[in-house]
């Protein structure tokens, strides 16, 4: 019986011990069968042999749990040395992609670099001038109210549009220019379709008076939104800005439903995807150009997106998802 002791110490693994612990307390094991032995003996040969048993039975039994323990422990860092992960290994099938947003401003880039317009970048941080005054916008519109835009302590603004980026490069240069100016802004704004932080499109172009016509900002529009949208159609509907006169907004016909009608374009068949018109002579006077005329055009880059892309919640651009 000693040997089984033996061969419980050598044991390598979990397995080999249960099979072990058959031989010694299973239904046929050493130790049942030498206790059923005993219904042969008696008095104190039946006694001793009783007690040897039992004292067998603890020895077995401390040497077994002793095993067990050590072979626990062995496995578990077995498992663990095997199952480590290394988190400073570089990603093997998980690589970084640009952002939609940043995809479509490119897009957009590529469209108006290609007609020679510059691209200006502006600062997020503005003044009420450049982002209200000298846009034409009117000191009780309600776009200035605490409610729309974020102000900071020393009477600054996050801009609210990227509209103030006409105002200084106009500033810095003579006229005859073309810009577009990419970028962030932001609105008092939080719901299902608004973030407080987007991004838009400003464009505008400016020459000696008459040079320019609505019907060239006609025409660059449809060219720009084919280029981006492929086949739609393209509307202006007369519509109001301050820093434009005459104004427009601009739709394309639904690229979901191609205007068939649809939940996304609210059973009309259009999306608006901009605003623009010529520029309004009070914005040129703000700046100090004189016998000038020009035109100037906004659009929503998440809106772009969200239809080139087909992406459903504005909310996710916004949001960490490492999905492809
Ligand atoms: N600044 C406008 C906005 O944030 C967008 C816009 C509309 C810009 C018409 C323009 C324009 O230059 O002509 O909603």
């Amino acid at each position: 019986m000693q040997g089984i002791l033996e061969k419980i110490k050598n044991a390598k693994s979990s397995q080999e011990l249960e099979a072990l612990k058959v031989e010694v307390t299973g239904k046929r094991g050493v130790i049942t069968l030498a206790f059923g032995e005993l219904k042969n003996l008696n008095g104190e040969e039946k006694k001793q042999k009783a007690q040897e048993l039992n004292l067998f039975k603890q020895e077995y039994e401390r040497v077994f749990e002793e095993k067990k323990s050590e072979i626990e422990q062995k496995e578990l860092l077995e498992k663990l040395q095997k199952e480590k992960i290394d988190v400073s290994l570089l990603a093997q099938n998980h690589f970084g992609k640009p952002h939609y947003v940043n995809l479509m401003i490119e897009k957009i880039i590529d469209y108006f670099s290609l007609l020679n317009f510059e691209v200006c970048e502006g600062s997020l941080v503005e003044d009420d001038f450049h982002n209200f005054e000298a846009l034409n916008i009117p000191k009780f519109h309600p776009a200035r109210d605490m409610q729309d835009t974020f102000y900071t302590k020393d009477q600054k603004l996050l801009r609210t549009h990227t509209s103030p980026v006409q105002i200084h490069t106009m500033q810095g240069k003579k006229p005859p220019l073309r810009m577009i100016a990419p970028g962030a802004v932001f609105r008092r704004d939080y719901d299902l379709t608004h973030s407080p932080m987007f991004h838009q499109v400003e464009g505008l172009m400016v020459d000696e008076k008459g040079k320019i016509s609505f019907a060239n900002l006609k025409f660059i529009l449809e060219d720009f939104l084919k280029y981006i949208f492929g086949e739609v159609k393209v509307r202006f509907r007369s519509s109001f800005f301050p820093f434009t006169e005459p104004s427009a907004e601009v739709d394309i016909s639904c690229v979901f439903c191609k205007g068939e009608g649809c939940r996304v374009c609210s059973h009309t068949g259009w999306l608006e995807v901009l605003g623009c018109g010529m520029v309004n002579d009070n914005v040129f006077s703000a700046v100090g150009y004189e016998n000038v005329s020009g035109y100037a055009f906004g659009l929503g880059v998440e809106r772009f997106a969200m239809l080139y892309y087909g992406v459903g919640d504005l909310r996710s651009f916004f949001e960490v998802d490492l999905r492809g």
